[in-house]
């Protein structure tokens, strides 16, 4: 561990898990247990579930589980400093320096990295400003950016020649595995360094505390790629960032308006709306939708309408709501990209087309709406089938009711009938998703551990059981441990679970689950919770833990006659033969008793 086990153990403490959990995922209260959409898998219904009492995630769909350090882990794709990191800032905790030198290293590169990117940054400004920067510097106004924009944005262009700033890099002492790593260079075929980018005006990418993570690079011709972009590298994933949120995350807004590219991220900022921010021509990721939901109230999505945006969108609404995200859409009429419409219109009139963006179910149905012409009954029919679909799938009752009675009267058909045809479209909704629910959960049981969990198959369950039982009831520690002490454990990871539990509970110190599962990697963790909250049961844990006492005492006592067997084929000495055939047989009559028990 790189920091002493009590800070962890503190930062554990002071990061509720419900409240943790909950500003990702949508949870609702059922019985002991919290329920939700699970954010490591793809569903419709909940099968994901937080214990507030034990402080543990667990997922009946994919078996993720673990304490809310495995939990930030999973979903801030981080690992265990950084994840303990970010839970300690979250809570107000200050961390010592992190002994482990394998940390160092990694955040010694991530530093070198960022570092090196700054530099290249400067470099390109300055070429930008220079007299080699004069052409680009008129398409940069040809666009309509200002100065201002141009320095807000750290605008910059990389020189057309092959190697220009790997050079310079080189002299100033950056090793080429520095240069490659950071993406900043590439290995030409005759094994020599170039720069990645080449005669593009360039565009840093700047993470939320306004560290350049990478960058992209456009042309000023028809050249293709239009963009090229830094790879991901130690300090840059592009399914986690989202251009221009250093600075709208100051905006004064509560709204963030999600666009497509670089320049409309820049030209919306000029033009004061600056709560814009871009997923940079990918689709929408989950992780991004966090990161929207965590820094504002509403997310007003305004893609291009070009089909490649309409389906964007439609991937982007469906990830906002999954994480429960307010979202609007925002329609640009012909087709415009945002950048294009404010230079045709002025800010004003963008503003105006923010006032007036539409609600998800609403975008729903004009989508819907497009593919049909109506000439036909026949088709009428298909378009109010479909409306009365989207609206049976609308959670919100309050809105259903309002555009049913919008489009009973712009369809032409009486209220009473939609409504009744959604209620009825809804119920039936609701039943198919509450079944699958007992019917995954009973699979999942029968799958057995997963294979890329290394735990021993015979005892790792048996005994990872044990100690789930112990950390629900210490008291049982003394007829536990005079029975099964820790040098009895036979799966390693259990072994030393089970040292540090026993240490524990030896010392009159109370033990909880979550405590332990944070020691572990993700897999062995969500292999425990997995165990937890479907091999447990804690009606009777005095009688569970005889049970499960009694199976591992079988299972060593059936290896050792395998053994037994052996040895005894093998051996010459009639003697020692006989002497085998004893044990053979007394351990026989034990498991014929422990089989009784069972
Ligand atoms: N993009 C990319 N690689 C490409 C094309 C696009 O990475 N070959 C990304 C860029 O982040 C770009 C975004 O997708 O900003 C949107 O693409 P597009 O609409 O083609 O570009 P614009 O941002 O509109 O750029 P411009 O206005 O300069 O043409
Ligand atoms: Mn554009």
């Amino acid at each position: 561990m790189f920091y002493p086990e009590e800070i962890i153990e503190e930062v554990r403490l002071r990061n509720d898990i419900i409240e943790v959990v909950s500003s990702y995922v949508k949870l609702e209260r059922k019985g002991r247990r919290y329920f939700g959409l699970c954010p490591f898998h793809n569903e419709k219904t909940p099968s994901f579930c937080v214990e507030p009492a034990k402080q543990f995630f667990y997922c009946f769909g994919c078996n993720k589980g673990g304490s809310v350090i495995q939990f930030i882990m999973g979903i801030e794709n981080l690992d265990f400093p950084e994840a303990l990191k970010y839970l300690a800032e979250r809570a107000g905790i200050t961390l010592p320096e992190p002994e482990d030198s394998e940390e160092k290293e990694k955040s010694r590169i991530r530093k070198e990295i960022l570092d090196i990117n700054k530099e290249a940054a400067r470099f390109f400004f300055s070429v930008l400003a220079s007299k080699n920067g004069l052409e680009a510097q008129g398409y940069l106004k040809r666009r309509g950016l200002t100065e201002k924009t141009i320095r807000q944005f750290g605008l910059g262009l990389a020189p057309a020649g092959w190697n220009e700033l790997t050079e310079k890099l080189l002299s100033k002492g950056a090793t080429s595995g520095l240069l490659l790593s950071s993406g900043l260079s590439v290995r030409a075929k005759n094994g020599e360094l170039i720069d990645r980018f080449r005669g593009r005006i360039m565009f840093p990418i700047f993470d939320i505390r306004g560290n350049i993570v990478g960058f992209g690079g456009r042309v000023t011709d028809q050249t293709q790629p239009k963009y090229l972009n830094s790879p991901d590298t130690p300090v840059y994933n592009k399914s986690r960032e989202l251009y221009g949120l250093n600075y709208a995350r100051q905006s004064k807004s509560k709204k963030l308006l999600m666009v497509e590219g670089y320049m409309d991220v820049i030209s919306l900022h000029q033009a004061g709306i600056d709560y814009a921010v871009a997923s940079l021509g990918t689709a929408l990721t989950q992780m991004q939708a966090w990161i929207l939901k965590k820094y504002a109230e509403e997310v007003i999505i305004s893609y291009d309408s070009d089909s490649a945006g309409q389906a964007a969108t439609m991937r982007g609404i469906d990830i906002l709501e999954k994480v429960g995200c307010k979202a609007r859409i925002l329609l640009i009429p012909d087709g415009k990209d945002p950048d294009e419409y404010i230079r045709n219109n002025g800010p004003e009139k963008f503003k105006n087309l923010v006032d007036r963006a539409i609600s998800l179910l609403d975008y729903k149905i004009r989508v819907e709406n497009k593919m049909h012409n109506l000439d036909t009954v026949d088709d009428k029919l298909k378009l109010l089938n479909s409306v009365a679909d989207i609206l049976a799938a609308h959670d919100n009752s309050i809105e259903r009711e309002i555009y049913s009675k919008y489009y009973a009267e712009q369809y032409g058909i009486s209220l009473e009938s939609l409504v009744n045809e959604v209620a009825k479209r809804r119920k039936k909704l609701i039943s198919a998703n509450s079944r699958p629910m007992t019917i995954r959960r009973s699979a999942s049981l029968g799958r057995g551990s997963q294979a890329s969990v290394k735990i021993d198959s015979r005892y790792g369950e048996l005994e990872y059981m044990l100690l789930v039982m112990l950390c629900n009831d210490n008291r049982l520690f003394e007829r536990v441990s005079a029975q099964y002490g820790p040098e009895n454990f036979n799966d390693p990871g259990a072994k030393k679970v089970a040292e540090k539990l026993y240490g524990r509970l030896e010392q009159n110190k109370n033990c909880v689950l979550a405590e332990l599962l944070t020691d572990l990697d993700s897999n062995t963790a969500s292999f425990v919770v997995r165990v937890a909250e479907t091999k447990c049961d804690l009606a009777d844990t005095e009688k569970a833990i005889a049970q499960i006492l009694n199976k591992l005492e079988l299972l060593k006592l059936e290896e050792l006659q395998k053994q037994t067997i052996e040895r005894i084929k093998n051996e010459k000495d009639g003697n020692l033969r006989q002497k085998l055939g004893l044990e053979f047989s007394k351990r026989a009559e034990r498991i014929a008793e422990l089989k009784r028990l069972a």
